[in-house]
């Protein structure tokens, strides 16, 4: 008989289910990412992104310290810069606003830990990841600039600094750099399969790093590829990368496992802003929970293998007592 297998057995209760998950969420390992900002007001919520709020350094601090008290240990930071311009010179300046929040980040909590995003976007007044010529975005040119970028992030005082831009060879360019430099212990989390993706439409609003003419599709990943991100993170691998990420998450859940599978260093996955906002969109229309939502997409992420997650519902999460 087929009832004599049953499975609801294992379901009859909460504490029969708890002694029987196959996934337990660590919170420590989850990392919250912030907007900080060179000019304009000092705390602005972003549209598309409620509850994310662009900050100043001091608000950055503030809310910063809130959160490590909660338990939330890292933070990965974005910089909105002043002024944009051709060569992304804000994204290596040593006043940087990135430079500078790490530095306040470090002297104020030195236990926290500031992971950085290494991309130029937001710096370049045009919005692309790379130096631009002839409407193309150059490859090998702008190695040099994200190294800078990299390097002026750890000098700073940055624990893990984290490269977004998609270019080929920028693992390795970061990593020579940060040696010459003596910072042998920096190490290197890349975006290492990182998909073009309409889920980062909330982001490049809060970031301003919306590309002024085309898109990120001749650098970031085609979504149709799942064998090409096992070459893309076992590139990143050889060139030196500490941790390799999946992103975004949620339409990616078969990467994260296939990346698990073959790769013996830890997996991150990017829970992205536009899963975010489509999240709090549902719940402010009351058509989902959001508690649930965010506990079961979470679980999801990390049951598919990510080691780690980066989400804007970290300080939710922490808050509310959620997970
Ligand atoms: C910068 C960068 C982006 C994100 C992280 N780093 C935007 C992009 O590639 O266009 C997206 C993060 C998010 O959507 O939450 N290159």
């Amino acid at each position: 008989m087929y009832t004599d297998i049953r499975p609801r057995r294992l379901r009859t209760n909460p504490a029969v289910r708890d002694l029987v998950a196959e996934t337990s969420i660590d919170k420590k390992r989850l990392i919250m990412p912030h907007f900080v900002t060179e000019a304009g007001p000092d705390r602005a919520p972003i549209a598309s992104m409620p509850g994310i709020d662009r900050v100043s350094i001091e608000n950055l601090l503030r809310d910063a310290e809130a959160d490590l008290k909660l338990g939330i240990a890292y933070v990965l930071l974005f910089g909105i810069p002043a002024a944009k311009d051709e060569a992304a010179s804000g994204a290596y300046a040593v006043e940087g606003v990135v430079q500078r929040a790490v530095r306040a980040l470090k002297s104020r909590m030195p236990g926290l830990c500031v992971v950085t995003d290494v991309c130029l976007c937001e710096y370049m007044s045009h919005g692309h990841c790379g130096i631009v010529k002839d409407g193309r975005v150059l490859n090998d040119p702008t190695l040099e600039l994200l190294a800078r970028t990299a390097v002026s992030h750890a000098e700073a005082g940055a624990d893990i600094v984290a490269p977004s831009d998609m270019m080929d060879g920028r693992v390795a360019a970061i990593r020579d750099a940060l040696d010459q430099n003596g910072l042998i212990d920096t190490p290197i989390l890349s975006y290492a399969a990182k998909y073009a993706s309409a889920f980062y439409g909330p982001f490049r609003d809060a970031a301003g790093s919306a590309p002024q003419f085309g898109d990120r599709r001749s650098y970031q990943m085609d979504c149709r590829n799942a064998l090409e991100a096992e070459k893309e993170v076992m590139l990143d691998i050889d060139e030196g990368a500490d941790i390799v990420m999946v992103k975004p998450a949620l339409a990616y859940l078969d990467i994260i496992r296939r990346v698990r599978e073959i790769v013996n260093v830890p997996v991150c996955a990017y829970n992205v802003s536009g899963e975010y906002s489509m999240v709090k969109a549902a719940a402010k229309l009351g058509y989902a929970d959001e508690r649930m939502l965010v506990t079961e997409i979470l679980t999801g992420i990390f049951r598919a293998g990510a080691d780690m997650v980066i989400s804007y519902h970290t300080r939710d999460i922490f808050r509310q007592g959620w997970l």
